[in-house]
C-alpha cells in the first residue's frame, strides 16, 4: 500500500510530536523509560511511513540494510559496557555524518543527470557536506581518543587556528562557488577540506573536554540530518535534525556552565591530558596520605547522622551501585540518613550515575544535584566517595594553577570524616592531583569499589560493631 503525501505528511507530524515527547520525557530519570518508549513509536512511525511513500525504489536493497543494521546494532547493544558508552556515541554520530555528505553527493548526481539542480538546492547540498564530513571525522577522531587508539593529550601546533579559520573560509568560498556553477572541482575541495577540518578541530581538544565535544558533534550530526532533510525535501527529517541540534547545543551550555569555561575555551583551550598514569601508587603514608580499613568507615557511618556517597566513574567501572543500594538499606535501618551527590560531569557522560543509581533502584528522592547538596557537607558526618576524583578535587577552587581550575565541585572535604574508595593514588580523568588526598579528615580505603563496598555491607550485617 502506497501512503498519500498527505497521509504521509500527517504521519511524520505525529512522529515529530512523538519526539518532543520522548526528549521531555529523557529530561528526568523518572521519566526516562516513558520518553525512550515515545522515541520508540516515533521512530517506527517514521520509517513506517518513509517506507510506504512513493519515494522508495528498492524494497530489497532497503531490507539488506535493515537487517544488516539491526543485527549490528543488537550485538553493540549487548556487548557494550556502560563505560565504553561515550566512544559508542561518537562512532554512531560519524555515521550520522557521513550518511549526510553520502547523500548530498548522491542527490547532486541524481539532480545533476535529471537537469534539475538549482542555486537553492546546491546550497543545501554543501552544507550537508560540510557539516556531515566536518562531524564524520571529527567524530572518528574523538572515538579515537576515547578508545585509547589516539593519545587523549591535546595536539597542539603553531599556527593551528589560523590554519583551520582559513580552510573553513576556504570550504564556504568553494561551497559558494559550488551553489552558483555545479562545478565538481568545487564539490570534491568543499568535501576534502570538510574531512581534514573535522580532524584539525578535534586533535586540539584533551580528553578530559571530550563529553562537551561529544555533545558538541551530537548538535552538529543534528544539523546535518537537517541538511539531508532539506536536499531530500523530508519536513521530518529537518525537524528531527533540529531537535537533536539544538538539545546538542543545549547540552554542551549546560556542561560547559558545570566546569565553570566557555565553550570558547574548551574548542580553543587544548584542556586534558592523557587522564593517564600518576604519580605513585601504594606509596600513600610516605606523602602523608592516611589509608584506613572497612572497619574504620563502617565505624564512623553505623552512628553517623548523614552520610553522603559521592559516585564517580570507579563506581561504574566497579559496578558498586547494587553494592551501594544494600549499604544504604542498611545504614538506614540503623537511622542514618543516606544521600547521594551527583556532579553534572561525573563519570564518561551526561547522566551516566543517575543511570547507574537508577538501575540499583536507588530512590530519587535520595538523588541530589551538586548545587541542591553542597550546603549539606558541613552538617554530614561521612562523605563516601565512590570511584570519584576530579569532581571534588579542591584543586579547582583553590590552585588558579590547575588544569581544572574554575570547575565548580561537590564539597565532600567539608564533611566530618572523608573517605575515598579507589584502587590507588592515581588521578583522575583530568590527571591532576587530588588536593582533598591531603586533608587531614581524609582517608583512603584502597581496593575495588564493588568489593570494598561489599566488605562494608558483611561488616554491618555480622554486626562486628
Ligand atoms: P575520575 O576523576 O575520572 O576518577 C575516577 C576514579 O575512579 C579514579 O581516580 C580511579 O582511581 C577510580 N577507579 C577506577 N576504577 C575503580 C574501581 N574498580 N574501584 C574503585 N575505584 C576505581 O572520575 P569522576 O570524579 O567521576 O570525574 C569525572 C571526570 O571525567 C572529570 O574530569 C570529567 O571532566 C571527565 N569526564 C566526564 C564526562 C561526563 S559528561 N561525565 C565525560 C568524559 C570525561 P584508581 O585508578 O586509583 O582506582
Amino acid at each position: 500500500m502506497e501512503l498519500s503525501t498527505n497521509t504521509q505528511a500527517i504521519a511524520y507530524l505525529v512522529s515529530a510530536v512523538l519526539f518532543i515527547l520522548a526528549l521531555k520525557g529523557l529530561t528526568h530519570p523518572a521519566t526516562a523509560r516513558r520518553g525512550n518508549l515515545y522515541g520508540i513509536a516515533g521512530m517506527a512511525i517514521a520509517i513506517g511511513a518513509t517506507l510506504a511513500g512513493s519515494e522508495v525504489q528498492s524494497y530489497g536493497l532497503i531490507a539488506i540494510a535493515i537487517v544488516a543494521g539491526a543485527a549490528i546494532g543488537a550485538v553493540v547493544a549487548m556487548r557494550i559496557q556502560m563505560t565504553a558508552m561515550p566512544q559508542l556515541v561518537a562512532a554512531l554520530h560519524s555515521f550520522v555524518g557521513l550518511a549526510a555528505v553520502l547523500v548530498a553527493i548522491g542527490t547532486f548526481i541524481n539532480r545533476r543527470a535529471a537537469e534539475t539542480l538549482n542555486p537553492v538546492l546546491m546550497g543545501e547540498l554543501s552544507a550537508g557536506i560540510v557539516i556531515g564530513a566536518i562531524t564524520f571525522t571529527g567524530s572518528v577522531v574523538a572515538f579515537g581518543k576515547l578508545q585509547g587508539l589516539l593519545s587523549g593529550k591535546p595536539v597542539r601546533f603553531n599556527g593551528q587556528h589560523l590554519l583551520n579559520a582559513a580552510m573553513g573560509v576556504a570550504a564556504i568560498g568553494f561551497a559558494v562557488h559550488f551553489a552558483m556553477t555545479g562545478s565538481l572541482v568545487s564539490l570534491v575541495a568543499i568535501t576534502v577540506l570538510a574531512l581534514v577540518l573535522g580532524t584539525t578541530l578535534i586533535i586540539p581538544i584533551g580528553g578530559a573536554d571530550m563529553p562537551v565535544v561529544i555533545s558538541m558533534l551530537n548538535s552538529y550530526s543534528g544539523w546535518a540530518a537537517a541538511a539531508t532533510g532539506f536536499s531530500l525535501g523530508n519536513n521530518l527529517l529537518i525537524i528531527v535534525g533540529a531537535l537533536v541540534g539544538c538539545s546538542g547545543a543545549i547540552l554542551s551550555y549546560i556542561m560547559c556552565r558545570a566546569m565553570n569555561r566557555s565553550i570558547f575555551n574548551v574548542v580553543f583551550g587544548g584542556f586534558g591530558t592523557d587522564g593517564g598514569e600518576s604519580s605513585a601508587t601504594g606509596e600513600a603514608t610516605q606523602q602523608g596520605i592516611k589509608s584506613a580499613s572497612v572497619e574504620d568507615a563502617v565505624y564512623w557511618m553505623e552512628d553517623a547522622g548523614r552520610v553522603i556517597i559521592v559516585p564517580g566513574y570507579g563506581m561504574a567501572v566497579a559496578q558498586a551501585q547494587h553494592a551501594l543500594k544494600e549499604l544504604m538499606e542498611l545504614l538506614e535501618a540503623r537511622g542514618v540518613e543516606v544521600l547521594f551527590a551527583i556532579h553534572p560531569v561525573a563519570g564518561r557522560m551526561p547522566g551516566h550515575m543517575n543511570v547507574l543509581l537508577a538501575e540499583a533502584d536507588i530512590p530519587y528522592d535520595h538523588v541530589l544535584e551538586m548545587d541542591e547538596i553542597n550546603p549539606d557537607f558541613p552538617s554530614t558526618d561521612v562523605a563516601l566517595i565512590v570511584g570519584a576524583n576530579d569532581v571534588v578535587n579542591p584543586a579547582a577552587k583553590e590552585d588558579p594553577s590547575s588544569p581544572i581550575y574554575g570547575m565548580p565541585i561537590l564539597e565532600a572535604g567539608r564533611a566530618r570524616q572523608v573517605y575515598f574508595l579507589k584502587r590507588s593514588l592515581r588521578p583522575g580523568y583530568s590527571g591532576v592531583d587530588n588536593l582533598l588526598f591531603y586533608q587531614e579528615n581524609t582517608s583512603l580505603i584502597f581496593g575495588d569499589a564493588k568489593d570494598t563496598i561489599e566488605g562494608m555491607v558483611g561488616a554491618l550485617k555480622g554486626g562486628r560493631h
